[in-house]
Parts: structure tokens; C-alpha cells; sequence
């Protein structure tokens, strides 16, 4: 076994860890949004006014900070008014991006405010560019968020809600390089300028405006946007998938061998370049880091499970997603001055989804529970961090055989920790400098004994959460022994 040597600086801090690069993202996509989190008020399935309690109280428990919503694709297809009233009376439309299903319009604006409640979570909504026009957003800002007489407002107040809502978050299109209109970056800048100027902020509600970015390495998009639109945008998204095999080939979610492994691992850390190359563009147009990169769709994209309608996107979720996770959020702190928010692609029964529903079943996949031990680093100050990380080689690439990342907040520092070895464990001795405290160590490990183990509704806990045994503060030094593939949080409470 290899013995690391890291060293945290406790007294230097690298910036912020803004929560929202905690954020999750819930479209009109598959079992997502219907059966997943909306099951309606006369199912049998316990729910409060429609949305079911099981996946409610699970989702509480990660402190979501925010909600990204309709869409995606969806969003560039939804016309908002087709979504309030009487449900009875709602129009019926297809699904076309994905499955070609009936969509009742059951959930619309009310309903996803209700679940925001909920889940004390913010709202990010995404208005539709690609397929509607600035009247129909602006007037859904005007619906959303005006308190006086307008005939937005009393609209929304004829539906039963007298109060504007607060919304902090809006996207003015989605993928309008793609899905979202086939736009060409000058395009899209030009039409951003147009709708964001409809983006009314009524009265003391202050909205957040995100620009549709970049696919993956376009930073040609990322220029044309900050050049042409930078002053008029608080945020600027990217999209990036981690997806072993290619776009038209994906692999199995659950069939996997260790190139595979490999593979998965090495396209996961290319989120570290993207970050920093699109942030290299943003730094000659905002030095101050005033736009935040708002990486607002990122995730695993497997071959969808057998048996399953393609068009759902659903997947299975394993040890290998835990660890992409694990590095995504390491990735996102690394970048914390710039990443001011990010949304892992999908919250239930979708993608890398963090909970998976049957019927009246619900279970926690093992992305879940990354994402549960990780949120100590939720606006805590990041860590500056240095040291030996080892190498694993992964699809032609060095990578490190550990990601470490660290935070304090309220004085308790937090460590977390990845290995992407599967065959191999890895001893850390981790020195906190700039510190002279004794301090308690309290920890979680996600492991499993096969780098495919996930949770089935038979198996709901066969990878879960244990308490980390193997980490010791003596002498100054935290000594942490990591079992292959595993992923932990060291939690250091000062004495
Ligand atoms: O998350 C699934 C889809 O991936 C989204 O709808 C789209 O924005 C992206 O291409």
C-alpha cells in the first residue's frame, strides 16, 4: 500500500464553496419529474399536496440549494401557460425530445414552487428561447414575481396564489446550440441581449440571469458570449457529460471492466480542464469574476437499462458513479471563485440520479450518498491543499490515484477524499499547517467489495454510508486509510 503525504493549509483559503454547486436539476424527462417526484394528490403513494413524502424527506436531507427546472430540452419546448389553472383543464401535449409520451401538464409553475418549499430550495427556472417568444417569458417573470395589479399577476392570483413568489435563478434558454434553437454563438448573443432585457426585477426580487453556454470544449461560444453579452449576464452554463465509449456508442452502466473503469475516470477529471480553459476566456472579459461559470448540467450518461423506454435516459448507478461524483465535486471547489453554481443531471429515476422510484419503492443510490457526506463543504471557505496524490492511469492519462479536498466552517474542518484505484488501497497522512489545535475525528466511507455493487429495491443497502474506522489524529497528523474505489469524509472538530 502506498502512504501519501498531503498538507492542508489551514490558514489559506482559496475562496468560497457556494452551495449552489450543490444544485440538481429535474426536467420533464422519463420518470423524473412523473412517478419520481409528482405522483399527484389522489395516489395511493403518501404524498403532500402531489409529491410523494418518501423521496421529499430523502431529498431534505442533502440540503439542496437549488432546483433547476423544466428542462433541458424540455425547456425550449415548454410554453408555461399550458402549465397553470385547473389541472383538469390543462392542455395535453407530446413529449417530443423525449419518449414521444403524453405530457398532462399536472406539474407546472405552482406545483415546482411547491416542491421549492418543500425542500427549502431556491428556484432555477429555465425559460424557453429556442421555440417561444420574449412576450411569453417576460410574462412569466411578470406571473412569477410582480406583487401589484398587472394581468400577469392577477392571473396567478385567479389560480389561487395571491403572493409573487421569490425566484432568484433564471436561464434564458438551454443548449441554444443544440436542442435549444441550432443557434450559431452570434446568434444566440444577440438574443440573449433581446430576451434577458424582459427579465423584469419587480420590486425587491432580484433575478440571477444565466446565459446559455458552451457544449463541452466550444470555447468559441464561451468567447462570442462574453464578448457580445458578458455585461448583461450574471452567469454563463456549460454542459458536460461524462460518457464512456462516445455519444453515438455509450457503454453499459452496470457491465463494465476496468478500461472502462479507467476510461470513466479520466473523462470525469476533464471537467478540470474545461473549467479552467473556458475560465481562461471569462478572465480576459470579467478579471473580477463577476459571471460565474455555472456548470448546470453534469453527470454520468450510460446505454439506458434494457427493457426501458430509450427515451427515459434511465441508468443504473454504482460504485463508479459515487467516485465521479466524488471527483466532479472536487473539480468544482478547485474552481469555487468561478464555478458559482452547478447541477448534477438528474434528481430521481434519470441519469446519475440520486434516488430511483417503482411503484411505492423508492431507493438512495450510492451518487446519493456522496452527495449527502459531502454537503459539510456547502458554503464553507475551500482549503488551499498540496502534496503527493499518486497516479493511476486512466485511458492514456495520468491521473491521480487520490483526490483530496478540504474546508473549515465554524472551525471544523472537513476532508474528503477519493480513490480511484480499484485494486489498490491508499494510506494518507494528512499534516493540518497553521494549526496548532488537538482535534476530535469523527468520518463516513462509502466502499464496496466490487467496484459494480449498487442498490436494487431486493439490495436498497448494499452500498451505504459506514463509519470510517481507519482515520486517526495523533501528533499532529490525520492518518486515513482508504480502501480501493472508495470515497470519505474526515470531519475535525477542534479540542
Ligand atoms: O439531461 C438530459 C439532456 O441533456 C438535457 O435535456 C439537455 O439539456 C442535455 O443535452
Amino acid at each position: 500500500m502506498t502512504t501519501f503525504k498531503v498538507v492542508v493549509h489551514t490558514d489559506w483559503t482559496v475562496g468560497t464553496i457556494n452551495r449552489h454547486i450543490y444544485g440538481h436539476f429535474a426536467e420533464h424527462l422519463g420518470r423524473c419529474i412523473y412517478e419520481g417526484l409528482w405522483v399527484g394528490e389522489d395516489s395511493s403513494i403518501p404524498n403532500t399536496k402531489g409529491i410523494r413524502n418518501d423521496v421529499l424527506e430523502a431529498l431534505r436531507k442533502l440540503n439542496i440549494p437549488n432546483l433547476r427546472w423544466p428542462g433541458g430540452c424540455f425547456a425550449d419546448e415548454y410554453h408555461w401557460k399550458d402549465g397553470v389553472g385547473p389541472r383538469e383543464l390543462r392542455k395535453r401535449m407530446v413529449n417530443t425530445h423525449w419518449g414521444g409520451v403524453v405530457e398532462n401538464n399536472h406539474f407546472g409553475t405552482h406545483e415546482f414552487f411547491e416542491l421549492c418549499e418543500l425542500l427549502d430550495t431556491e428556484p432555477y427556472i429555465c425559460g424557453n428561447v429556442g421555440s417561444g417568444t420574449v412576450q411569453e417569458m417576460s410574462e412569466w417573470v411578470e406571473y412569477m414575481t410582480f406583487g401589484g395589479e398587472s394581468p400577469m399577476a392577477n392571473l396567478r392570483r385567479e389560480n389561487g396564489r395571491e403572493e409573487p413568489w421569490k425566484l432568484k435563478y433564471f436561464g434564458v434558454g438551454n443548449e441554444n446550440w443544440g436542442c435549444g434553437g441550432n443557434m450559431h454563438p452570434e446568434h444566440y448573443a444577440d438574443l440573449y441581449r433581446n430576451y434577458q432585457t424582459y427579465v423584469r426585477q419587480y420590486g425587491n426580487n432580484r433575478i440571477y440571469k444565466v446565459a446559455g453556454g458552451a457544449n463541452i470544449d466550444d470555447y468559441r461560444w464561451t468567447e462570442v458570449l462574453m464578448r457580445k453579452a458578458g455585461n448583461v449576464m450574471d452567469g454563463l452554463s456549460l454542459h458536460y457529460y461524462t460518457i464512456p465509449g462516445s455519444w453515438e456508442e455509450k457503454k453499459s452502466a452496470l457491465e463494465f471492466n476496468e478500461q472502462d473503469w479507467s476510461e470513466t475516470m479520466a473523462k470525469a477529471f476533464h471537467m478540470d480542464e474545461l473549467i479552467t480553459r473556458h475560465s481562461i476566456i471569462m478572465d480576459q472579459y470579467d478579471p473580477q469574476k463577476h459571471v460565474g461559470l455555472i456548470v448546470d448540467e453534469w453527470g454520468t450518461w450510460f446505454l439506458t437499462e434494457p427493457g426501458t423506454n430509450p427515451g427515459f435516459l434511465f441508468q443504473q448507478n454504482t460504485m463508479r458513479d459515487a467516485l465521479v461524483a466524488a471527483i466532479h465535486l472536487h473539480v468544482f471547489h478547485k474552481h469555487c471563485s468561478r464555478v458559482h453554481m452547478a447541477n448534477l443531471a438528474q434528481m430521481v429515476n434519470v441519469l446519475q440520479a440520486v434516488i430511483m422510484t417503482e411503484g411505492e419503492q423508492m431507493l438512495l443510490t450510492p451518487t446519493y450518498h456522496v452527495l449527502e457526506m459531502f454537503k459539510v463543504h456547502q458554503d464553507a471557505e475551500a482549503l488551499a491543499i498540496h502534496g503527493s496524490f499518486g497516479e493511476y492511469e486512466g485511458f492514456g492519462k495520468k491521473l491521480p490515484q487520490v483526490t483530496v479536498s478540504a474546508s473549515v466552517k465554524d472551525a471544523v474542518i472537513s476532508v474528503s477524499l477519493a480513490n480511484l484505484d480499484p485494486n489498490h488501497e491508499a494510506e494518507l497522512n494528512v499534516e493540518l499547517r497553521g494549526s496548532s489545535s488537538g482535534y476530535t475525528v469523527s468520518g463516513s466511507l462509502l466502499a464496496a467489495d466490487d467496484i459494480h455493487a449498487h442498490n436494487t429495491f431486493d439490495q436498497p443497502n448494499r452500498v451505504a454510508q459506514q463509519s470510517l474506522t481507519e482515520a486517526q489524529w495523533a501528533d499532529g497528523i490525520l492518518s486515513v486509510k482508504l480502501p480501493p474505489a472508495s470515497v470519505a469524509v474526515v470531519r475535525l472538530t477542534p479540542d
